[in-house]
C-alpha cells in the first residue's frame, strides 16, 4: 500500500527519497511522486504513474534537487492510477503533501474547500488535507500549528507529511491509524511508512504512536501527542545483518523467500527440547495468561487468515481447546458472543493490516482475557499493542505474496498448541512427537524444495487454463485454500479452493476437461474419501494434478499427474504441502510473464480499510 519517504537534511535528498521510494515497491503501488524544496525555495515535483523507474527517468531528464522533500508510492483508493492523482498533492504552489490511509469525509471538506474559492485538482480524497493545511498557513503560523488544526478536521485514517516553501528546511508529519516512524539522523532526519525505506540512511527510529504529530529538521526533532503537548519518545536501534533485500541468485524474492523456508522456520521454533522452552518464546507474561486460556477467537486477513483456519484444527484436535476463526473485516463490525476465558490471537506478517489492527483495538477486556499476536515485525503496530507477542523469524519477506511468513506463522501456531494442550493434559509422549515433528520440519521442507523442477514441469499444463479447482479435506482443506489464493493472486488464474466433501454440492458442475484440479492427498484418514471424490472429477473429464506422499498409493495414469510429496510426520504435512503449492503458482506466474513480486493491484502492507 501507499509508501511515504521524507527528508529534512543538509545534503541533498533527492535520491535518497528515491531509494526510499525503491525500497517501498515491495507493498504495492501503482504511480509515484516527490517534492523538493530547491534553492530558490520553490516547490518542484515529479509525478508519475506506473513504477518507480519511471519517476526515476522523469528525475534524469529534468533533475531536482533540494535538502528538504516529500516522496510517496500510491496504492489507488479514490481516483483511478494516474500522473493527477498521484502525491504529492499540491496547494497554492505553496505546501506540498504526501497521504497513506484513507479521509472518510473528504467529501464535506471538499465542498466546504470548494466553497472557500479552492480548486481541487484530483479525484483523491486527499488532496483536502493539502488545502486545509494552506488555508489554515494563510492565517498565520507555523507549518506544525497548521497540521495541528487540520488533523482535528479529518475522519479516517492517514499517516502524513508535508513541506511548505515558507518553512524551508522543516518536514511535518502525523500519524492516526496508519504507521510512521521517524528516522533519526545527524543532522538529517527522516519520516518513512517503515523502517525499511531508511535503513540506507539511518538505523535509529522512533515508532510514532496514535495521533502524534512530528516535526523535523537537519537539527531538531519534535513529537506531540494528540493533545499538543511535546513528548518524548523512545529511539530504538534496529540490529543490522536480519534483513537482507539481496537477490543473490534467485530471478524474483518470491523464489528466494520460497527456498528460505529452512532456515526461517528452524530459526522460528528455535530448537526448544521441550513444552516449556517453546512456552518461553510467548514470553514472561504468558504462563499466567495461558493457565486462564478456555477458548481462543483468532482474527486474521488473507493468508494469515489461512494459518488461523489451520490451527483450529490443531488446536481442537490436538490441545482440545475450542477455536474460533474469522476475517477481521467482519469480526470488527460484528455483534458478537464471546465466552468466558477466551484468548484474542491476531496473526499478522506486517503487524500493520488495518482490519486486524482495528480488530484488537475494539475487542473489549469483557469478552476477552488477553490478546496475543504472532507476526513478522517487530515494533509494528500489532506487536506494541498486544499482550503477548510471538516473533516469527522469517526475515523481511519482500514478495506480495506471502510464503514464508505464512509457514512460520504455522510453525507458531503449532508451538501455542502445544503450550495449551500441555496444560490440558496432552500426554508426554505427544509433546515429544510435536516437537520431533517440528525439529525435522527443515529438513521435510528441503526435501521438498528439491521437487522444483518437477513441479516447474507440472505447472506448464496450468498456462492456457483460466479456471483452477483446489480440493482437500481436513486440516489440508485450509492449505487448499492458500494454494489457490497464491495461484490467483500471481497468476492471475482463478482459483477456488473446496472441501472436497462438498464436490457434488455446487463445483462439480464446472468440471470438464478445461478445470484442472489440484487435490492436496497426504496418506491420512481421510485419503479414502478424497479418493472417491477425485475418481467423480475424473469421470467427468477433468484433469487432476494430485499432491501426495508416497504412501497415498496414487499412479499416473490418463488425465492423472501425481505428484510426489516428501513423506513427513502429520502434524507438519500442512506446512510441507503448502511448500510444494508455492512452487506451482510461482512456475505458473513465471511462464504467463506476471510481475510475480509485485502482483496487480495487490499490497503486502494493508494499512487502509
Ligand atoms: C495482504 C498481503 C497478504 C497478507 C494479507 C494480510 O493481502 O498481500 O500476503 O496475507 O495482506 O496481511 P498481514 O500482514 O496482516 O498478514
Amino acid at each position: 500500500m501507499c509508501g511515504i519517504v521524507a527528508a529534512a537534511a543538509r545534503r541533498e535528498v533527492s535520491e535518497i527519497l528515491l531509494e526510499g521510494l525503491r525500497r517501498l515497491e515491495y507493498r504495492g503501488y501503482d504511480s509515484a511522486g516527490m517534492a523538493l524544496i530547491d534553492d530558490e525555495f520553490d516547490l518542484k515535483i515529479h509525478k508519475r504513474k506506473g513504477k518507480v523507474a519511471e519517476l526515476e527517468k522523469a528525475q534524469l531528464k529534468q533533475p531536482y534537487h533540494g535538502n528538504t522533500g516529500v516522496a510517496h508510492t500510491r496504492w489507488a483508493t479514490h481516483g483511478e492510477p494516474s500522473g493527477v492523482n498521484a502525491h504529492p498533492h499540491i496547494s497554492g504552489l505553496r505546501v506540498a503533501l504526501v497521504h497513506n490511509g484513507i479521509i472518510e469525509n473528504h467529501a464535506a471538506l471538499r465542498a466546504e474547500l470548494i466553497e472557500d474559492g479552492y480548486e481541487i485538482a484530483s479525484a483523491t480524497d486527499t488532496e483536502v488535507i493539502v488545502h486545509l493545511l494552506h488555508r489554515s498557513l494563510a492565517i498565520g503560523g507555523s507549518l506544525l500549528q497548521a497540521m495541528q488544526k487540520t488533523v482535528v478536521k479529518l475522519e479516517g485514517a492517514y499517516a502524513l507529511a508535508a513541506v511548505d516553501i515558507e518553512n524551508p528546511d522543516t518536514v511535518v508529519g502525523a500519524r492516526t491509524g496508519s504507521p510512521l516512524v521517524v528516522g533519526v539522523g545527524i543532522g538529517e532526519n527522516f519520516l518513512a511508512s517503515d523502517t525499511m525505506a531508511l535503513r540506507q540512511v539511518t538505523d535509529r527510529f522512533i515508532y510514532l504512536e496514535e495521533a502524534d504529530l512530528v516535526c523535523i529538521t537537519p537539527d531538531s526533532l519534535e513529537v506531540y501527542n494528540a493533545d499538543g503537548s511535546k513528548v518524548q519518545r523512545q529511539v530504538e536501534r534496529i540490529k543490522e545483518g536480519l534483513e537482507t533485500t539481496d537477490l543473490g541468485n534467485f530471478d524474483h524474492y518470491m523464489i528466494k523467500e520460497i527456498f528460505e523456508q529452512p532456515e526461517a522456520l528452524e530459526a522460528t521454533f528455535g530448537g526448544a527440547i521441550n513444552a516449556e522452552k517453546v512456552e518461553n518464546h510467548f514470553g514472561d507474561d504468558a504462563p499466567a495468561l495461558f493457565d486462564q486460556v478456555k477458548q481462543v477467537q483468532i482474527v486474521a486477513c488473507g493468508t494469515s487468515y489461512h494459518a488461523g483456519l489451520v490451527a483450529r484444527y490443531w488446536l481442537e484436535e490436538i490441545a482440545g481447546v475450542s477455536c474460533d476463526v474469522e476475517v477481521a473485516s467482519e469480526f470488527r463490525y460484528r455483534k458478537r458472543v464471546q465466552h468466558k476465558g477466551t484468548l484474542l490471537v491476531v496473526i499478522s506478517q506486517s503487524g500493520e493490516t488495518a482490519d486486524t489492527l482495528a480488530a484488537l483495538r475494539n475487542a473489549t477486556a469483557d469478552e476477552f482475557i488477553g490478546s496475543l499476536v504472532v507476526s513478522n515485525v517487530d515494533n509494528s503496530s500489532l506487536v506494541r499493542e498486544c499482550d503477548l507477542v510471538f516473533l516469527t523469524r522469517a526475515g523481511i519477506e519482500i514478495g506480495v505474496a506471502s510464503t514464508k511468513a505464512f509457514t512460520t506463522q504455522l510453525v507458531a501456531l503449532l508451538m501455542l498448541t502445544l503450550v495449551l494442550g500441555r496444560r490440558r493434559g496432552l500426554p508426554d509422549s505427544r509433546q515429544r512427537d510435536i516437537i520431533a515433528a517440528l525439529q525435522s520440519l527443515p529438513e521435510c521442507v528441503r526435501e521438498t524444495l528439491e521437487l522444483n523442477e518437477s513441479i516447474q514441469r507440472l505447472s506448464e499444463a496450468f498456462i492456457p487454463k483460466r479456471h483452477a479447482l483446489f480440493l482437500a479435506r481436513g486440516i489440508q482443506y485450509p492449505i487448499a485454500m492458500e494454494g489457490a489464493l497464491k495461484l490467483k493472486e500471481i497468476s492471475y488464474i482463478h482459483a477456488e479452493a473446496y472441501p472436497a466433501g462438498e464436490l457434488k454440492h455446487g463445483p462439480l458442475a464446472l468440471v470438464d476437461s478445461d478445470m484442472p484440479v489440484v487435490a492436496v492427498a497426504p496418506n491420512d484418514e481421510l485419503l479414502e474419501k478424497l479418493k472417491s471424490n477425485l475418481e467423480e472429477v475424473r469421470s467427468r473429464g477433468g484433469e487432476l494434478f494430485v499432491f501426495a506422499d508416497t504412501e497415498a498409493g496414487f499412479a499416473n495414469e490418463a488425465r492423472v499427474k501425481i505428484l510426489p510429496v516428501p513423506n513427513c510426520p502429520e502434524v507438519i504435512r500442512p506446512i510441507v504441502y503448502t511448500v510444494a503449492l508455492q512452487l506451482l503458482s510461482y512456475h505458473v506466474a513465471l511462464q504467463k510473464g506476471t510481475d510475480v513480486d509485485k502482483p496487480r493491484n495487490l499490497a503486502k502492507s494493508v494499512t487502509v480499510e
